[in-house]
């Protein structure tokens, strides 16, 4: 995907602000990678990341707040920052978030948060093959675009499976800087 041109967002009044919610999937490993991605190609964009309990336990918020500010209290004050955001992202999202977002679940802050956002979410998935074709999962993720969301297809490859420690088949998540371009041009209408 082409980089989008930086000016074209800052010639927008305001900075856009963007949550970056992470849930506890293996390629939370990967994701400083992807915060540092838009810090350097679209640092006008205000970024807040608002991490899962399960991402907090893999990987720990002090590196995510190297590159933005990581909000901490617990519970989080979602109507505040739901208001905030004029995007959510969510990366690498679940299995079970998608469950939530489909069910109307908001039993963690992290779905709290995004059941009160009241835009469309922009969701990157990211699990074993195994786990993206299950039918259920399949059903979640249809349910999840009915309601306007967008889930971003994940490119089937090559993962490494952390609770085996061994390399498997995954549904993931694009490289970090197609995944920037795509928030920085959803965030510029
Ligand atoms: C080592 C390990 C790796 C995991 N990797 C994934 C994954 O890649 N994708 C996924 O959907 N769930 C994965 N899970 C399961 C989630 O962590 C679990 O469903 C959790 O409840 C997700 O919560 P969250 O969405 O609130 O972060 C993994 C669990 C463990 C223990």
């Amino acid at each position: 995907m082409a980089k989008m041109d930086p000016a074209s967002i800052s010639s927008v009044a305001q900075p856009p602000h963007v949550v970056v919610g992470m849930c506890g999937s293996t390629g939370i490993a990967l994701a400083p990678l992807y915060l540092m991605n838009i810090a350097i190609s679209y640092p006008m964009i205000d970024v807040q990341v608002v991490m899962s309990r399960t991402a907090s336990s893999f990987v720990p918020k002090s590196t995510m707040e190297q590159f933005a500010h990581v909000v901490t209290e617990s519970p989080i004050n979602h109507i505040t920052l739901a208001d905030w955001a004029d995007l959510i992202v969510v990366i690498p999202a679940t299995a079970d978030f998608l469950a939530r977002v489909a069910a109307g679940l908001a039993d963690t802050d992290l779905s709290l948060l995004a059941i009160t956002h009241d835009r469309p979410l922009l969701i990157f998935p990211n699990m074993s093959s195994a786990m993206w074709k299950n039918p259920r999962v399949q059903e979640n993720v249809s349910r999840v675009r009915q309601f306007g969301h967008t889930v971003v297809e994940p490119i089937e490859g090559p993962m490494f499976e952390s609770a085996t420690r061994q390399l498997t088949t995954g549904h993931v998540m694009p490289d970090p800087d197609v995944f920037a371009a795509m928030v920085a041009k959803k965030v510029s209408g």
